[in-house]
């Protein structure tokens, strides 16, 4: 379908026909014109411009919100063996059927690849991508070139943000000293850092244990890797990222105790922001003692999803801020694939899709139940990850001037997961069976149809890379502003040129 130079969406007086953004509901009608929104008002039945509308829809009874943004996807990322089994078009499909617009997914050079070369090879992969995207780095390595290159990926690529592991020994997982030296160098760079949080060394020892003890099916997963892992490396994280002054977001926190520590740093006044997956949210680890193999295996994913006291605990902690946005982790692997770990669980592929399902499960789960308000679910799907990641206002805002990343939303309109009807490649799916009320009608992706009523419009390549700049004001004003006050954090800041020039 071709794109529309103008689209008029309309919404009519019978309520809760509204504009939904992250601080307000208003009822009004939305002019989208190439790429931009152009006009937010109500009844804009008398603007001239509405009789040469080429597409109207009428929004009665939905909900007129921004389009998704996921801060965690793996489009075709070679991991442990086998390669994602989503390529950036059939990911991004699924992206748009869902109702996200764009995606942040990680670049992660092997070991020992430089970030440029890595960089390039993200770049031709996402040509194909049917949403917009931007890249996280991940830093999995650090030799001599890694700080000038992180340079480069800041001011001349537009990539914003660093991503680190402290779980998957011997392949990403970095040193305190590495993490130091990278994070001291965002820091300078005006970037954030991301990291994976789960202690590899003590991962390492319970999958020893769990062998020795005979098990080696995928019960053992979630038993190696205990909350005391992903605890203990949270609060490392946190407090290397205070001692060196820089901005740290914590990807899919999957429990209550590494969310107390997010809580804990955020009371002393540090800039930490916290990502739940929809999949932690929703899911507990009964799925891992399923007596069918390719079943239990098809929900190994790190950290693993854990007993339902935490689900509890993550919405708690989005209620109370704690945790800011959501995510997917979007990384499936098939049922054959899975079976690399037949007979060793430590070799089942980790990951598991969600692009897909993300708004309507947080929907289902968070509005439907009164646990978040209409607005809030668009903070944490979309307007808090622009903000974070420097995205915002032009993506997770219907507003003027904002790129028409539009999604009409339909509270009624029920859904039930499959992987038969997924529009993901891979065959399992830990949503299976999940009904949700509230889905996505039509997703607009800067103004172009995307995905309406079952049927996916966007082409390969019509998604564009959306670079970003440094020291994005959401979450460096304030920083900035507690350097020059007397305060405690202002003796960390003191001594960051000097931690510096030694980490560099
Ligand atoms: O199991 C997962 N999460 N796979 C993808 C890589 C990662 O750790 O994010
Ligand atoms: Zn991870
Ligand atoms: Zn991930």
């Amino acid at each position: 379908m071709r794109p529309h130079s103008l689209i008029g969406i309309r919404y009519s007086t019978t309520p809760p026909g509204t504009v939904v953004n992250g601080d307000s509901s208003v009822k009004a009608d939305v002019f989208i014109e190439g790429e931009k929104i152009v006009r937010v008002a109500p009844d804009l039945s008398k603007d001239e411009r509405y009789s040469k509308a080429s597409l109207v829809i009428d929004a009665t009874d939905k909900l007129i919100i921004p389009a998704g943004i996921d801060p965690h996807t793996h489009m075709q990322l070679p991991f442990m063996g086998e390669v994602a089994c989503d390529d950036f078009e059939s990911g991004t499909k699924a992206a748009v059927a869902g109702g996200t617009g764009t995606i942040i997914d990680f670049v992660i050079p092997a070991r020992n690849q430089s970030l440029n070369e890595a960089f390039q090879t993200w770049s031709d992969w996402a040509k194909k991508s049917v949403c917009d995207y931007a890249f996280h780095m991940a830093i999995s390595h650090w030799d001599d070139n890694t700080a000038k290159e992180m340079e480069q990926m800041v001011n001349e690529k537009g990539i914003t943000s660093f991503k680190h592991f402290t779980a998957y020994k011997g392949a990403l997982m970095l040193q305190d000293d590495e993490l130091i030296k990278s994070y001291t160098t965002a820091r300078r760079l005006g970037a954030i850092v991301t990291n994976h949080c789960e202690n590899g060394e003590m991962v390492t020892a319970g999958q020893r244990a769990m062998k020795e003890n005979g098990i080696f099916g995928p019960e053992g997963h979630p038993q190696s890797r205990p909350v005391i892992c992903e605890e203990e490396a949270t609060n490392r994280v946190a407090r290397i990222a205070e001692t060196v002054g820089v901005p740290v977001y914590v990807v899919h926190c999957s429990c209550k105790e590494s969310s107390d520590v997010i809580a804990r740093a955020k009371s002393r006044g540090q800039r930490i922001y916290g990502e739940a997956l929809a999949g932690h949210l929703t899911i507990d680890d009964s799925h891992y003692y399923h007596e069918d193999w390719d079943y239990a295996a098809a929900y190994v994913m790190s950290p693993p999803f854990r007993p339902p006291e935490h689900q509890a605990a993550l919405w708690n902690a989005i209620q109370s801020g704690t945790i800011q946005t959501t995510a997917t982790d979007h990384c499936p692997f098939n049922r054959r694939q899975k079976r690399m770990g037949l007979k060793d669980f430590t070799r089942i592929p980790n990951g598991c899709a969600g692009v897909e399902e993300r708004l309507a499960i947080l929907w289902n789960a968070g509005v439907n139940t009164g646990k978040i308000t209409p607005n809030e679910f668009v903070n944490i799907t979309s307007t808090n990850t622009a903000k974070i990641f420097g995205l915002f206002p032009r993506k997770g805002l219907i507003a003027e001037g904002s790129d028409a990343d539009v999604v009409i939303w339909d509270p009624a309109r029920e859904i039930t997961w499959s992987a038969k009807t997924h529009h993901s490649r891979v065959d399992m799916s830990v949503f299976e069976g999940v009904t949700c009320r509230g889905a996505c009608e039509a997703t607009f992706v800067r103004g172009r149809l995307a995905y309406r009523d079952g049927e996916i419009f966007a082409k390969a390549g019509d998604g564009q890379y959306i670079p970003r700049k440094p020291f994005a004001p959401f979450i460096y004003e304030g920083l900035e502003k507690r350097v020059n006050a007397p305060r405690k954090t202002e003796r960390n800041m003191e001594a960051l040129p000097d931690l510096a020039a030694k980490a560099e």
